[in-house]
């Protein structure tokens, strides 16, 4: 039977930090219809033939959801989907809106993973991006978090103004001290048109130039590394053992349902999306197919690339009927990349040691689909 993974996007956030533009919205009077349209949507996959392994509730700010509202999803998801009895349920979190009580209700409902938005401890760094939390409150979460879950994963965000080498390593230190098992690096994407992108060009706030802000990520990766954890993808670090199996899935291809605006799926050999559009969803809307098969076959190289593990050719195959290794002949014979990758009969990877570079590599590979 196959082994489909499942996301649930909760679209809603108490007001936008300042450099998001994830899909999401700031009136929350609609978010008990919302879990109604979910599981309105969920109705439509019941009754395939598959099973569901790993469920991932993102956002926006899943924790904004009530009680009754987180009742109503898990247990209306667990009825209508074949959601396995060891799936890995994650749940993402802002430090503002995690209570002890919430962290209880999930345990209850079966979540076994939790992925706090840090992004710093540092509260001039939180209050210039707007980040409705301070360091301590973050904490404070974290910590709540730790002793009721196993899997404890938070995200940290480096390039922000007023960073520093010093401050990064000492907050990571700090959250590694309470417990949590995996951190998301992201590197700042500064997005035309959010209020962050406004303030640098008007030159009202200034980021880390380029070369610090490579000195930043790097503090990262070696704060990480030297506690022990082991980057599993270009952003993701974990202990042994605690990679997030969700996104593992998501990045070999394997097929996913995403449920919810603005959500993507992976079914049935093809891609599709929802649109950002709440009142749409609401309405019923459907999910609108997307690519064309080169374009997934990108993709699958684009994802399986900034992965330790690499492309899988198996899978490869399985999910194009082609071979890699002749669709990508002149990248795997390119002597300026070879240096940077490990070959073998079972997958093509890049050695850990040049994953800063993946961009450049992965665009090399890209050409052979032009
Ligand atoms: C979609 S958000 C949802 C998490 C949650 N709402 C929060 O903010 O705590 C997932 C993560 O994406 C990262 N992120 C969002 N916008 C980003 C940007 N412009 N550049 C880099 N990372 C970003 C942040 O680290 C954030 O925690
Ligand atoms: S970073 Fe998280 S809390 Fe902030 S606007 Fe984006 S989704 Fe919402």
């Amino acid at each position: 039977m196959n082994r489909v993974g499942l996301y649930v996007h909760i679209p809603y956030c108490k007001r936008k930090c300042r450099y998001c533009d994830f899909f999401s919205v700031t009136n929350l009077l609609s978010t008990d219809g919302y879990v109604e349209a979910i599981l309105r949507e969920a109705r439509r996959y019941q009754g395939e033939d598959f099973s569901i392994d790993t469920v991932f509730v993102g956002g926006g700010t899943p924790s904004l959801l009530g009680e009754s509202e987180w009742r109503k999803l898990m247990d209306g998801l667990r009825m209508i989907l074949p959601i396995e009895s060891g799936a890995e349920i994650s749940v993402e979190c802002n430090p503002d809106s995690a209570s002890e009580a919430l962290f209880a209700l999930w345990k209850e409902l079966g979540v076994n993973r939790v992925s706090l938005g840090v992004q710093s401890l540092n509260d001039k760094v939180l209050a210039t991006v707007g980040r409705l939390h301070d360091g301590k409150s973050a904490l404070v979460a974290v910590n709540n978090a730790c002793k009721v879950f196993d899997n404890v994963n938070v995200d940290y965000m480096v390039g922000l103004p007023y960073q520093t080498v010093g401050g990064v390593q000492d907050d990571l230190r700090r959250l590694l001290s309470l417990g949590v098992s995996h951190v998301s690096v992201y590197s700042l994407i500064l997005e035309e048109g959010t209020p962050l992108y406004t303030s640098v060009k008007k030159g009202e706030i200034t980021l880390p130039d380029d070369e610090v802000a490579v000195d930043l990520y790097d503090a990262a990766v070696a704060t990480l590394e030297a506690a022990g954890f082991q980057r599993y993808e270009i952003s993701n670090f974990c202990r042994a053992g605690k990679e997030c199996k969700h996104n593992l899935h998501c990045w070999q291809l394997y097929p996913y349902i995403g449920l919810g605006a603005a959500a993507h799926s992976f079914y049935g050999g093809k891609r599709y999306a929802h649109p950002c559009d709440l009142d749409r969803y609401m309405l019923g809307g459907e999910p609108i197919p997307e690519d064309c098969e080169n374009d997934r076959r990108g993709e699958a190289v684009m994802l399986g690339l900034r992965t330790a593990e690499g492309v899988y050719l198996s899978r490869y195959s399985e999910l194009f009927g082609r071979d890699f290794t002749v669709d990508f002949a002149a990248a795997l014979q390119n002597p300026t990349i070879q240096p940077c990758l490990v070959v073998n009969d079972k997958s093509v990877s890049i050695r850990p040691e040049y994953l800063y570079v993946s961009n450049g590599i992965i665009n090399i590979f890209l050409d052979c689909l032009e």
